[in-house]
């Protein structure tokens, strides 16, 4: 498993409860992380490095938890290795991690293939009149994004023409750096978002449980945006009729075309989408789990998460079967005071074996000198409960974070009170 986050925590979780897994090595993973397997202080991007801990410790499949390696050609490298190539990988190709890697060929491909999305316009210095032209032909808000991987800070949404034309020219300018140097502007979609997941192995595919995050700091959606506050599944608005339209016109015609445009992709898919009066339309990808959306659907999940990965990387998905917890599960993020400001790190966690109704999974944690557990990111814990009802799940997980302290936390109040 590769990466650190409360999402590699939560599928670290899963694979652990598999009577199939042999050992769990986990790099670099956190403090928390530990329960489960054993941590390897090697970076995900060093790829080098990656193989030879995998050579070294006889590893069978690499689970890839987060975009940047995978966009950067983690699984190219193992493939285009003989002494790597047998081990299988959970990933797409840089070829299919384009899909998250540019947001203009993503545009671009659910333009090909008749997948539903914002109208859009792909600017670079070449053509800036043009975009500008665009931008006064839409009505505002303003929706101007990076083309490449700008650690989710690249989209802006502008309420002013003004100050719209102006920031067209700033990122092209360079305000984002080469994630920039191409500018996808959008129609501006209104509606509510959801994230829909599923395991691909290029061909055939598994539906996850649906989960809806909250991206600010603060109650009732105000404030920074922030990695994730925390998150629900099910969503009650991603019915079967809803579900049945994902299906059918989004998740379908995105393998299909995978294989059309012989993408290889195996692996996970997500789906940000918007509803916009029942439809749905496709936000962005992603070649990679959400965060913090997996801490609430990986607990949902009940078959063998071993299992499905190996059918997602040897091509046999369509040989599993996918059951789903009908509970609801609802996380809770504890954040360090200051997040997504700037924030202290080093303050020490009390009271995680008081926790009793819910599951704790780490995101920025570490050990101290002394062995303590302590603070060392802005997002710290993501604290998930099951419950008959999304309004007692809540209450679960609220009931679990006033047990656990630490100087500053910070967590907000009303995960799921936009859903019925
Ligand atoms: P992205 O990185 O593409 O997911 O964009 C980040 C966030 O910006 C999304 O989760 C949405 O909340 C918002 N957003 C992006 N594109 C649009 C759009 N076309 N219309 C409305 N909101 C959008
Ligand atoms: N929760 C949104 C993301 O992981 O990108």
């Amino acid at each position: 498993m590769l990466g650190s986050g409360g999402r590699e925590c939560a599928i670290a979780w899963k694979l652990n409860q598999s009577p199939r897994l042999g050992q769990l090595f986990i790099a670099p993973g956190n403090a928390g992380m530990a329960q489960y397997g054993t941590l390897l202080p090697v970076k995900p991007m060093d790829f080098e490095a990656v193989g030879q801990a995998a050579l070294a410790h006889g590893i069978d499949m690499v689970v890839v938890g987060s975009e940047d390696p995978l966009v950067a050609g983690i699984v190219d490298y193992f493939k285009g290795d003989e002494r790597l190539r047998h081990i299988l990988m959970v990933g797409p190709s840089a070829a299919g991690a384009q899909l998250e890697g540019s947001k203009d060929f993503a545009k671009g491909f659910m333009q090909r293939h008749g997948i539903p999305t914002a109208q859009y316009l792909s600017v670079t210095r070449h053509n800036v009149e043009q975009g500008v032209r665009f931008l006064e032909s839409l009505e505002a808000p303003y929706v101007l994004k990076a083309d490449g991987l700008a650690a989710g800070k690249g989209v802006l949404i502008i309420d002013d023409l003004d100050e719209a034309r102006n920031e067209l020219r700033a990122m092209l300018d360079g305000k984002f750096g080469r994630s920039s140097a191409t500018v996808v502007i959008e129609q501006y979609l209104r509606g509510i978002e959801c994230s829909v997941f599923v395991v691909t192995d290029g061909r055939d595919y598994r539906l996850l449980p649906e989960a809806k995050d909250y991206k600010r700091i603060g109650e009732g959606d105000t404030g920074l945006n922030t990695g994730g506050m925390g998150s629900v599944s099910p969503v009650s608005f991603a019915d079967e009729a809803f579900m049945d339209k994902v299906r059918r016109r989004i998740i379908e015609p995105t393998i299909a075309g995978l294989r059309a445009e012989a993408l290889p992709y195996c692996g996970f898919i997500f789906f940000g989408l918007m509803n916009v009066g029942g439809d749905p339309l496709v936000i962005e990808y992603n070649v990679r789990m959400g965060d913090p959306e997996t801490e609430s659907v990986m607990p949902r999940l009940q078959s063998d998460l071993v299992d499905l990965l190996e059918a997602a990387a040897t091509g046999h998905i369509g040989d599993v079967e996918v059951s789903i917890d009908p509970r609801y599960a609802v996380t809770v993020m504890m954040v360090s005071g200051g997040y997504p400001g700037t924030y202290a790190k080093g303050k020490v966690i009390t009271g995680l074996d008081q926790v009793e109704d819910s599951l704790v999974f780490h995101a920025g944690t570490a050990l101290d000198g002394d062995g303590r557990l302590v603070t060392n990111g802005g997002r710290v814990l993501a604290v998930t409960s099951y419950g008959d009802t999304q309004l007692e799940a809540l209450e679960r997980s609220f009931g679990s974070v006033q047990r656990i302290g630490f100087d500053g936390s910070y967590y907000r109040r009303d995960i799921g009170f936009d859903l019925a």
